[in-house]
Parts: structure tokens; sequence; C-alpha cells
């Protein structure tokens, strides 16, 4: 149900408004359609993002706008996520002013790649079409039964602190031994019990390239 977005608390409705603002920097001349999306981060920044059109049709969402926006600002975990689109000649009626654009399939696989390496729940805020009201869901519920980073035996964990340094132990099977053991890691991933078919297919791999 949608509330006003100062129910939301200071946090989330200050987040809910740099998604409004942001859709104002969209750029969709095809669709006509603006999307913003706001990203917060565990110290409280914000990280917004516009939807990009071309004149091939291929679109950037607001959402992996304002994710890959963030990652060159090296942040690469969130605490909330809020999201903003209405056509852009929305014109104020009562009808479907609280009508929300909910994140297309795409940016749900990349918003759940987010929950994963921020290691928690991960609240998406839907503002509605007044702007001025929002629902709030998770990833959890837009994306369920996910395909995850632990699904392909990777831990990101080790990624999640947003520099360029390369993690040194993805993928050895010391690390996938320890999540298979639950460690601290696997408690954090919503998907970690699905690690040891994982790792028996990736210990299969590395036996056939050491056999080469
Ligand atoms: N769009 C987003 O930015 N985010 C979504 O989650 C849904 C769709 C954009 C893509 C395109 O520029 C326009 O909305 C119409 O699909």
């Amino acid at each position: 149900m949608a509330v006003p977005l100062s129910r939301l608390g200071p946090k989330l409705c200050l987040l809910a408004q740099s998604a409004v603002a942001a859709a104002a920097h969209s750029y969709a001349p095809y669709s006509r359609f603006t999307v913003g999306a706001a990203l917060l981060h565990e110290d409280d920044a914000i990280t917004i993002g516009a939807n990009v059109e071309n004149c091939v049709y291929q679109s950037c969402c607001a959402e992996r706008a304002a994710i890959v926006a963030a990652n060159a600002k090296g942040y690469r975990r969130a605490t909330a996520v809020a999201v903003f689109g209405r056509p852009k000649d929305y014109i104020a009626g009562p009808r479907d002013a609280q009508n929300v654009c909910t994140p297309c399939g795409v940016c749900r696989q990349l918003l759940y790649e987010l929950r994963c390496l921020s290691g928690r729940s991960l609240p998406i805020v839907l503002v509605t079409t007044d702007g001025l009201h929002a629902e709030t869901t998770s990833i959890d519920d837009l994306l369920p039964r996910p395909f995850g980073p632990q699904d392909v035996g990777i831990d990101v964990a080790q990624w999640n602190t947003g520099t360029s340094e390369r993690p040194t132990t993805t993928r050895t099977s010391s690390k996938i031994t320890a999540v298979r053991k639950g460690g601290a890691s696997s408690k954090r991933e919503p998907n970690a019990q699905k690690a040891p078919a994982a790792s028996r297919g990736l210990k299969k791999r590395s036996t056939a390239r050491a056999a080469k």
C-alpha cells in the first residue's frame, strides 16, 4: 500500500525524493518514459541514475545507471533503493496517480547482485507517479528463487569493498570449502546452501583444466 513519502522516515523519504529528482535527467526521446533511481549507501550517501536511450532502442535503465555510477564512486553496497518512473507527458490526475514503476527483469537480477554484495536484504521504495507516495517492497519479493553468485561458486563478499583490488581467493577450492562449511560469508548470502552443487561443478572444471 502506498503511503505519503513522509511516512517512510527521513532517510527513505530523501531517497525517494532523490529518485524523483533523478528522473529529470532521463534521456528518453524514444519511449518518452522517464525513470529515476537512487541508491542509499551505508554512510547515508546517495547515488542517483536516470534512464538513457538511443536510436537503436537499447535502453540503459535508471537502476542500472545508478549501480554503475555508484561503482565508479567506490560504492558496491546499498541499504535501500528507490525507483520512480512515469510517462514524460504525465498529467497529474486521480486515475493513475498511485501507479508505480517496478524494475525490469534485467534490473532485478542486477539488484539481486547488489543485495548479495550488500550482505543484507534490500528494500526497494517504489515512488508513485504523483511523486508524493511510495510503496515499499524488496528484491527478495521482486525476484523469488533467484539465480545468484553462489550458483556459479562465487562468494561476492570478497568484492564488496568498492575498490578495484582483485580478491585473491575467488574460485579457489579453499574458499568454496569455507562456503560449504557455512562460513561467515555463507550466512549472509541468501542462497548459500546451493554452494556444494556449484562447487562440485567447479571442481570438475578445475580438474579438467589441470589434466590438460
Ligand atoms: N526503464 C527503466 O529505466 N527502469 C525500469 O526498471 C523499467 C524501464 C526505462 C527503460 C526505457 O528507457 C524506458 O524505461 C521504457 O522502457
